[in-house]
Formats: structure tokens, C-alpha cells, sequence
């Protein structure tokens, strides 16, 4: 077997996993559990000192890890990464800041660290390099004459073109992604913009079975929704269940049922909205009064970047008006927390949960919904409320799929969820099970490095 090399802007580094960081970190230490290799990216540190990797073994991953300069923190993950890419590719185009200072640094980024990671690479490696971070990487590399198979996976969803005008430099990003072998996203949907976009940007690519070939050079185009690891999912919920914190949340309960929606803090999440679809359930259904509790985990992200700060003060304010409200003497309606937990605690929390509520304005997949379906009872099942705009829910079908601007259909579902008899949520738990084991992470590995091998075959144009 090749060894794997993967390169993300974000590591799952050992014995520093908070559970806060993202899903494809999540995803991605699955994936290399059992395969093993190269997993290469940012330390999370910041050093003007220019440095070699710090290399770390933990059987059988090596991990390469590089500091970021605040220069490069400022322009790269701070600015164009977050404030330009995040924004258009989550269809928030009022977000975005741009400015060519940033979009410089952002490809200085991708040019050093292929610098920093050519003398780690062995013959034979497979490069698989992840998110919207780092495009750039896989010309990068290509020009320093490495000929390993080289794919790129987007994390985020994929956005249309009129999104895509407003982004500077799009036609020499679009170009970058063209020199990868095989370029993987999330869902059918994501391809098809792909496909329009490059259509719109550079009608001079040329459409084959399977991909573009576009200057001589075949680039695999698919879909591959990432998975999680079931078994693994559901046995850390059944024991994060009963540890400390498990225990806690059950006993605080009193016997109310348990909403639970768990999202890094970000404004493409849909948090307030979803905060306002329940006061609304609240508002229309009063009998639930005293009878439920929303707990939202939205650990704090990005904390750098304006936009975050805007929207964790409009989201204080909101819950601030619900528990004005609702809440009574003995009630509080919302629990709204900042801060992260360990996996396990989280999953275990998931497992407590009768409605996980998971309803961004715009999701690549979206992995807790996926965890929070594993995470449950098959005896009792609880019923997941599914934006129709997470990648998640072209594949959970069984799902209660909202549209997250609709408040009042949101606060219906979150009523319809919780009226639902256990007959009814047995059936769609197991529909929804069997997706997640046809779907799991391994074959999203397999599937992704099986394609990337035929793609890199395909012969250049005679
Ligand atoms: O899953 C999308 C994603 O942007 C990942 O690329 C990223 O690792 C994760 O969310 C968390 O964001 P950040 O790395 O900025 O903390």
C-alpha cells in the first residue's frame, strides 16, 4: 500500500483534541486511524522564526507540523482564507473582505509549505491535500517536478457563479484546482457548480467522461461525502453517556427533554435563526414550556475575524430576549454555551438528546448530524431536524429536512419531532443507520484514493 501524505491547514494533534475543531479534522484522524502516514499542516502556533516541521510519531500516523508568522495568520488564515473564500463559498457575499495584500500571502503560504514538505516526501507517496486553504498547493507542487498522484478535497460547499464573480482572482483559482488529478467535493451539487464554473470561467476546458482536460491535463471530477466512523461514534456516545459530564447533564434535566444543536460558532451555522424557530415552538406550542431545554454548544472559532465578533454579540442579544421571555424562576429555556468538550462528552451529550437540531444556512456536510444519528438508542431513537442546505442532507432523507430561513417551518418540526411516536423514529433510525454504514469514512477514503489512482493514470493528450 502508498504510503499517504495529507496535507490540511488544521491537524487533529494529539493529546490537543478539544472537539471544537471542525469536522475535517474529525473526519480526516478517522481516516487515517487505521491506513496510517503523513499528516502535515498547521501546529496551531505562531513564530516569526522560519523553521523545519516538528515532527511527531503517534503509531500509525507521523504528523509534520509548521508554525504560521502573524503575518501570514493575519493575511492567509485570517484574511483571504476566512474573510474572502469562507464567506463566498458559505453564499455570504456582504461578509467578504478582500484585499491583494491578503490573496498574496494566502499563495505565499501554499509555496512555503510545499517548500517545507518536498524533503519529506518518499517515492510512491499518494498527496491528498484538504480544504479551501490551501488550492494552491497542488501547482505548487507539480512545478517542483513531483509526480506523485496529487488530489484535492473541498470540506466546504462549492459556490455558484454569480458568487464566484464577486470573488477576485476566481479564474487563477479555478485554474490552480485544474492542476490537481482528481478534485473531490462533498456533493452532486457541489460538482455541478464546479462544472458550471469552470464552463462560465474557462469555456476552453474541455468536458470528458469524468472530469476536464484543460491545458493537456486530465482532472477527475466527483462527488465523495464524507462519512464517519459508526461503530466507533456509536460506542464513545454510549460510554461519554455515563462519564462525568454525561451524568451531569442527565441529572440536571429533571425529566425535560432534551434539544441539542452542536456547531462551532460561525455565522454560517444559522444559529440565530434556529434560536428563533424555538422561541417560536415556544410561542405557538406553550405546553412545551417546562417540558423542554435547548442546549446549544457553539464553541468559539475564528475569534480574530470581525465577522465572528458580530455574531456572537447578535446572538447574546437574542438569547437574552428568550430567557426575558421564557424563562421562569425554575425554568431556564436556552442553555447557550461557548466553550468545547471532549468528543466523547459531546457524543455522549448527543445520545441524551430526544431532537438534535442541526440547521446552518449553508454546510459542506456536516458531521455532527451524521454523529448525532449514530450516537443514539436504537431502542429509543431521538429525530434529527435537518437544514436542507448541509451537505448531510442529500443523504439523510429520513431526516426532518427544514429550510433554515423558515422559522415557523423549523418551530413545526421541532414540534413534529417531538411528538413522534417511538415506532416512527425506529424506522427512520435504522433507514438512516444503514445510509451511514453504506457511506461510513472508510469507503470515503477508499473511494477518494481509488479514483485519484485511475485519474492520475489517465494518459496526457497524445
Ligand atoms: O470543515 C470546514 C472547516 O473550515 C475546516 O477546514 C476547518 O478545519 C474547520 O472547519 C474548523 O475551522 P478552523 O480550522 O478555522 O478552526
Amino acid at each position: 500500500m502508498k504510503r499517504l501524505v495529507i496535507v490540511s491547514n488544521r491537524v487533529a494533534i494529539p493529546g490537543r483534541r478539544s472537539g471544537d475543531q471542525g469536522g475535517l479534522a474529525t473526519g480526516l484522524a478517522e481516516a487515517l486511524a487505521d491506513r496510517g502516514g503523513l499528516w502535515f499542516g498547521w501546529s496551531g502556533r505562531l513564530s516569526d522564526a522560519p523553521g523545519t516541521p516538528h515532527l511527531v510519531t503517534d503509531p500509525p500516523i507521523t504528523y509534520a507540523l509548521v508554525s504560521l508568522s502573524h503575518r501570514e495568520f493575519e493575511g492567509y488564515y485570517l484574511g483571504f482564507a476566512n474573510r474572502c473564500l469562507w464567506p463566498v463559498f458559505h453564499a455570504e457575499l456582504h461578509l467578504m473582505h478582500y484585499d491583494a495584500a491578503s490573496l498574496a500571502i494566502y499563495f505565499e503560504v501554499s509555496q512555503r509549505w510545499t517548500e517545507l514538505l518536498i524533503p519529506l516526501l518518499e517515492d510512491g507517496d499518494v498527496i491528498w491535500i484538504h480544504d479551501y486553504h490551501l488550492i494552491p498547493m497542488g501547482l505548487s507542487l507539480r512545478k517542483r517536478a513531483v509526480q506523485s498522484p496529487i488530489g484535492f478535497f473541498l470540506h466546504t460547499p462549492f459556490p455558484g457563479v454569480d458568487l464566484l464573480r464577486a470573488l477576485p482572482g476566481q479564474i487563477r483559482l479555478l485554474e490552480e484546482l485544474l492542476a490537481y488529478d482528481l478534485v473531490g467535493f462533498q456533493t452532486p451539487l457541489d460538482c455541478q457548480s464546479f462544472y458550471r464554473a469552470l464552463g462560465f470561467f474557462l469555456p476552453e476546458a474541455r468536458r470528458e467522461p469524468g472530469g476536464i482536460r484543460h491545458a493537456g491535463h486530465f482532472t477527475g471530477i466527483e462527488s465523495f461525502p464524507i462519512g464517519i466512523d459508526v461503530e466507533a461514534v456509536t460506542h464513545l456516545a454510549r460510554s461519554g453517556r455515563n462519564n462525568r459530564h454525561g451524568q451531569r447533564l442527565g441529572a440536571s434535566l429533571t425529566g425535560r427533554r432534551l434539544i441539542l444543536g452542536i456547531d462551532r460558532l460561525d455565522y454560517s451555522k444559522g444559529l440565530a435563526n434556529r434560536f428563533r424557530a424555538y422561541a417560536r415552538l415556544l410561542e405557538r406550542w406553550p405546553e412545551f414550556r417546562r417540558q423542554v431545554v435547548f442546549l446549544q454548544i457553539a464553541p468559539l472559532s475564528r475569534i480574530e475575524v470581525p465577522e465572528y465578533d458580530a455574531i456572537r454579540q447578535k446572538l447574546n442579544a437574542i438569547v437574552g430576549d428568550i430567557h426575558a421571555r421564557y424563562a421562569e424562576y425554575d425554568w431556564m429555556p436556552l442553555r447557550y454555551m461557548t466553550r468545547g468538550f471532549p468528543r466523547s462528552t459531546i457524543l455522549g451529550f448527543l445520545r441524551q438528546a430526544e431532537v438534535g437540531f442541526i440547521t446552518p444556512l449553508r454546510d459542506g456536510m456536516n458531521l455532527v448530524a451524521k454523529e448525532y444519528v449514530a450516537a443514539q438508542d436504537p431502542e429509543t431513537p431521538g429525530v434529527l431536524v435537518l437544514s436542507c442546505l448541509a451537505g448531510a442532507a442529500q443523504e439523510l432523507e429520513e431526516a426532518l429536512i427544514v429550510n433554515p430561513y423558515d422559522i415557523e417551518e423549523m418551530a413545526k418540526a421541532l414540534a413534529a419531532a417531538l411528538a413522534m411516536g417511538v415506532e416512527e423514529r425506529r424506522v427512520r433510525f435504522r433507514a438512516l443507520m444503514e445510509r451511514l454504514r453504506r457511506n461510513d469514512i472508510h469507503r470515503w477514503v477508499t473511494s477518494f484514493l481509488g479514483a485519484l489512482a485511475c485519474s492520475a493514470e489517465t494518459a496526457p493528450e497524445a
